[in-house]
């Protein structure tokens, strides 16, 4: 059957009624968690407990559900995300000691984040970048070949963006 002939009505009045209600919750979920990570920036406690009264689901369960997907988070997370890629190649060149200088610098360990939530400090499988190794990503943007003079241009890079948060 070609896709334009799909009649996606009858398909979806099909789905429907083969998805229990619990099926249908589930899929709700996923997108209230979305929903409620853009607006806070992870899924605080007390709002899962109103999604959980809303949908007569236990907590433990919207729990289950949110941590099985690593795009969640429980705890606030810094404006700054920083990824450190601990893949092989980055292993190989260096990774270690990027990690170990952020982690000093900014005086948190790896999946902690800074007290005034400017920087979460996090490890990544390859990012798919192994010929700049070693990487780390900083929210969306990738910084390659981190040797020792660019690790000290991220490091100011960081702290110049606090600076300017903070004046
Ligand atoms: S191992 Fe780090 S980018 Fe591939």
């Amino acid at each position: 059957m070609k896709v334009e002939e799909l009649n996606v009505d009858e398909i979806i009045g099909r789905v429907g009624k083969i998805l229990s209600e619990e099926d249908k919750k589930k899929g709700i979920l996923i997108y209230s968690f979305q929903k409620i990570q853009e607006e806070f920036g992870y899924l605080p406690e007390d709002v899962l407990k109103t999604l959980s009264q809303k949908l007569s689901m236990p907590l433990a369960e919207i729990y289950s559900v949110a941590s099985f997907y690593k795009q969640f988070h429980f705890s606030p997370r810094g404006r700054k995300v920083v990824r450190v890629c601990t893949g092989t190649a980055c292993h190989v060149r260096g990774a270690k000691d990027v990690l170990n200088s952020l982690e000093s610098e900014f005086g948190i360990k790896e999946g902690e984040t800074t007290e005034d939530l400017e920087l979460t400090l996090e490890t990544v499988g390859c990012v798919g970048c192994c010929g700049l190794a070693p990487v780390a990503t900083v929210n969306e943007e990738v910084i390659g070949d981190i040797g020792r003079k660019k690790l000290k241009s991220l490091i100011k890079l960081i702290k110049e963006d606090q600076n300017e948060q903070q004046t």
